[in-house]
């Protein structure tokens, strides 16, 4: 057995696990990222061997290309739960190394290395490198997929009009730098609000990048509404499929009740309640966000988190025989009566090669109709704003 002297760089991502044996034995890492040991001060060197199952699984991982992510606002609320995530393997899967690089603006640098001290103190085995940085171009080189959470909130007084001008900045400049830095085929996912013009000033920054890449969360919404319509339905909340977000991430967005099922059967067969599905329902996800805001005194952070998670996951992995969940993407201005040129949530499938499809012909009725156009309008009237 090789004698070494036990030093941090032992613990780091790149070393494969080991089993620790010092002048009296101290315990068993069976994977050094995952559980690791104190050494007692007076212990200076150790015996390493490796453990051949914590070396298969090790092995494993290592031998998948790092992806890189890169997430803004990382020393945010929404951050501080999505991080920690990410770096688990919950994102992109427990067998896939991962990149991360956390943008934040130069005031929050000191809480971004508290960030950072506390994923080094996870010791993530996936983790290779973490970059923290308040340098878009040093963020967004190389990344694989850039989760733009970061945007500046909306303060008492302030217009829409206001926030969407201010934030168009912001966006304008990390489109231009993921454009500059990013990988050529790398997917950029707007949380950030206004999430959906902000994604679509990021997309007209990013020349060069295709359009298909560009999505925005409205996947808490969609979690929103299945969970109130289990709740109605007093079903578990996984018997809920096929719930789409149409529209813009706001208080115009349409759960659209229509087309979701519960176990199988439309929703409208198991609801009778029409008013309340056409009400109520409605009301309760559209004003969700902020009811959480009035009961919490902040807004949702660990249900977003999850949200964006899932979004990513759902982008990741070819999505279920005959369901669809819901993200914002760019229109075509080709299907159910969107208009071209907006980011717009619609029902959309991961196929088995990694590309998305909008599904494809869904029935949309009168009160569906009112309720989509209404929501594209604003979507409209933002684009108006920020595009001229
Ligand atoms: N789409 C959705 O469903 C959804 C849901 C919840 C929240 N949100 C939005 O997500 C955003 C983040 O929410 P939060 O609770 O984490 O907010 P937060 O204020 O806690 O964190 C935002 C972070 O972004 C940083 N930031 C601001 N400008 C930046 C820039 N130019 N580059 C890098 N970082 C920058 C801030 O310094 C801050 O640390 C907000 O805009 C919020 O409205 C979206």
């Amino acid at each position: 057995m090789p004698v070494r002297p036990f030093s941090k760089r032992l613990l780091s991502a790149s070393q494969p696990p080991l089993q620790i044996r010092g002048g009296s034995i101290i315990g068993v890492i069976q994977n050094v990222n995952r559980k690791v040991c104190e050494l007692p001060k007076k212990v200076r060197t150790c015996e390493i061997s490796i453990d051949p199952t914590a070396q298969k699984e090790h092995n494993t991982a290592r031998m998948k290309t790092p992806v890189t992510v890169t997430v803004t606002g990382a020393a945010g609320n929404i951050a501080y739960s999505l991080l920690f995530r990410i770096a688990a393997g919950n994102m992109l899967g427990e067998d896939q190394p991962i990149v991360l690089k956390l943008l934040e603006i130069t005031p929050c640098l000191d809480k971004l290395h508290g960030v950072v001290m506390e994923l080094d103190d996870c010791a993530f085995p996936l983790v290779q490198e973490i970059v923290a940085t308040d340098d878009p171009a040093v963020a967004f080189k190389d990344a694989n997929w850039c989760m733009l959470v970061g945007s500046v909130p909306r303060k008492a007084g302030m217009e829409r009009k206001d926030l969407l001008s201010i934030n168009g900045k912001v966006f304008i400049g990390q489109g231009k730098a993921i454009a500059e830095n990013a990988a050529p085929d790398c997917k950029v996912f707007v949380v950030g609000n206004p999430c959906n013009t902000n994604c679509l000033i990021a997309l007209h920054n990013a020349t060069g990048l295709p359009k298909q890449n560009f999505f925005a969360m409205t996947m808490l919404d969609e979690l929103r509404a299945k969970s109130q319509l289990a709740a109605k339905a007093g079903v578990p909340v996984s018997a809920v499929t096929n719930m789409t977000i149409w529209g813009n991430h706001s208080s115009t967005q349409y759960p659209d009740f229509t087309n979701a099922k519960i176990n199988g059967k439309p929703v409208t067969e198991v609801i009778s309640d029409t008013d309340w599905l056409k009400g109520e329902f409605i009301k309760t996800v559209q004003q969700r966000g902020a009811a959480i805001i009035q009961a919490r005194g902040a807004s949702s952070a660990a249900s977003a988190a999850n949200a964006a998670l899932m979004t990513v996951k759902n982008l990741v992995t070819p999505t279920a025989q005959g369901d669809w969940f819901s993200v914002a993407s760019y229109s075509d201005g080709t299907r159910y009566g969107l208009p071209e040129g907006i980011i717009c949530s619609q029902p959309t499938r991961t196929n088995a090669d990694g590309s998305h499809t909008i599904v494809e012909g869904l029935p949309i009725d009168d009160f569906s109709r009112g309720k989509i156009d209404a929501s594209c309008k604003e979507l409209l009237e933002e684009r108006a704003e920020v595009l001229g």
